[in-house]
């Protein structure tokens, strides 16, 4: 085996409020101050000791001043802290219900005020146009039950439109509408298209204003809605403009799954699968024998053919999605580790996806990719024959494609190459090491690669006609 852990390596991490060294000068001078407030008045104070009594604050920001010869130099460290909400709740257009224009609120005071206040609620919405044909009657009762002043704006969010113009054309609708960026949070229904455009317009509106995520697509359920990124396409490459802003909150309601055509359904579950892979061996035996029926029931009650045990299921897989999602999300919010699970079959697949675009969905093309690294890990000694056939029967069980004739050596190669250019040299490849365990690494060997592309193709290629129901 000549794939080596990463846990052996030096961490080149930078960890947030921290200040680096560097190559120093021994010459430097480096002096801490606190920021204290006095009044109104913010202060920088010397030395450790603060007199409490005579201080209004004390901030977690440091300024640090350093004298060289070459002039004084100030570091900020300045730490930030990132609160959102997670929920899942059911009826969330219930017009009872006021988790979608109250939930992300934290403060109990808040919250009495404005339900104590005869104003009336503003919202901004933005949603995906096919969700509207379907939930839009029910939305706009929703409102209009809860006396709310609304803007709804019903836009085609596709992979194709996901650009800045789709992004400023919401901003305009959003200055028209007068929004006040403390109290009026902009709401996003849809899929994950839509929940990122909505996202990055929020946060370059007067800087930061405060968005809400309802995703209405598996894979935007258990993925998107989960964690801090925004963004749009930019010069052909997918999400290369955005900003790590987390909403206020996502607010996650089952039903909506039930419109979602049944090939979206899989592309959600390939997500769900990635991190069975990664984490969570019983995620993955969930999926191994309950797939075919979540499929089958959207995720919902059924009880005709599964009964109870359908919506136990459902509730289950995406429970367990969703945090171990968060597990890895919420220490690394920016990505500044690059040794990162949640990158397993997304080291080609982006490659591949814009490449045939439109014609494979993200989860099927990162499905692809994974089905030819759990033939590495086989090449590599991670996984056995048995393990590896359970894995990809139960990826075709899933309804999802586990090879493609543009997924080439070549793609792999200049792939892994592009990666290596932007992960600081490593590779950082996380491969499965036994059902629901994985490690990162860097050395896999060219050879390796190799055998594993000719077993993939000899034992998959057969297998390329999709079951999908599209
Ligand atoms: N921000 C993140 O962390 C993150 C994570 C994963 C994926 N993404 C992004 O998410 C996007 C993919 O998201 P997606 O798979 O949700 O695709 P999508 O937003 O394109 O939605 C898929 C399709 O489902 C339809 N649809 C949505 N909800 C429906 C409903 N309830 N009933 C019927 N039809 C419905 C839409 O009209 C659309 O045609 C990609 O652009 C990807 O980059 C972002
Ligand atoms: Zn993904």
């Amino acid at each position: 085996m000549s794939s080596s852990p990463v846990s052996s390596l030096p961490l080149i991490t930078a960890k947030m409020g921290k200040v680096h060294k560097g190559n120093s000068d021994a010459k430097d001078k480096k002096t801490e101050f606190s920021l204290v407030r006095v009044k109104s008045t913010w202060k920088s104070k010397l030395g450790k000791k603060i007199n409490k009594d005579v201080v209004d604050c004390v901030s977690a920001a440091k300024i640090y001043e350093s004298i060289t010869d070459r002039g004084t130099s100030w570091t900020v460290v300045s730490p930030i802290t990132f609160t959102y909400k997670v929920t899942e709740t059911y009826g969330l257009l219930d017009p009872s219900n006021d988790t979608l224009l109250l939930g992300h609120i934290t403060d109990p005071q808040q919250l009495e005020d404005i339900k104590t206040s005869n104003k009336p609620i503003r919202r901004f919405v933005v949603i995906e146009q096919e969700v509207f044909q379907i939930y839009g009657a029910k939305l706009t009762e929703y409102l209009e039950a809860n006396d709310v002043v609304y803007k709804i704006l019903a836009l085609p969010t596709t992979e194709e439109n996901k650009s800045m113009e789709t992004a400023l054309k919401i901003l305009d609708d959003v200055n028209n509408f007068a929004l006040d960026r403390r109290t009026e949070p902009i709401i996003a229904i849809g899929g994950g298209v839509c929940l990122d455009i909505v996202g990055l317009a929020a946060s370059l509106y007067r800087r930061r204003t405060p968005y809400i995520r309802v995703p209405t697509t598996l894979l935007s359920y258990i993925d998107a809605s989960v964690g801090a990124k925004t963004g749009v396409n930019f010069a052909n490459c997918k999400n290369k403009l955005g900003a790590y802003i987390p909403p206020a909150a996502a607010f996650l309601d089952l039903s909506f799954i039930q419109t979602v055509p049944r090939r979206h359904i899989s592309n959600g579950l390939a997500e769900m699968l990635k991190m069975a892979l990664m984490k969570h061996r019983g995620l993955f035996e969930l999926l191994e024998e309950h797939g075919c029926m979540l499929l089958d029931t959207k995720f919902q009650v059924d009880n005709t053919l599964y009964g109870h045990s359908s919506i136990k299921a459902a509730s289950q897989a995406t429970r367990i999605a969703i945090t171990t999602m968060l597990e890895e999300l919420a220490p690394n919010l920016w990505e500044d580790d690059l040794n990162r699970l949640v990158d397993f079959g997304h080291l080609i697949s982006p490659a591949l996806e814009m490449k045939v675009l439109p014609s494979l969905l993200h989860g099927e093309a990162v499905n692809i990719d994974m089905s030819y690294m759990v033939y590495v890990s086989h090449e590599s000694g991670l996984l056995t024959e048995e393990e590896k056939q359970r894995i990809i029967s139960c990826m075709v069980g899933l309804e999802l494609p586990v090879w493609h004739e543009e997924f080439t050596m070549e793609l792999i190669q200049k792939s892994l190459q592009d990666r290596l250019k932007h992960s600081g040299g490593l590779v950082r490849m996380p491969l499965p090491a036994g059902l629901g365990q994985a490690d990162i690494f860097n050395n896999t060997s060219f050879d390796i690669l190799h055998r594993a592309y000719i077993k993939w193709n000899e034992e998959l290629s057969v297998s390329s006609d999709s079951t999908c129901d599209v």
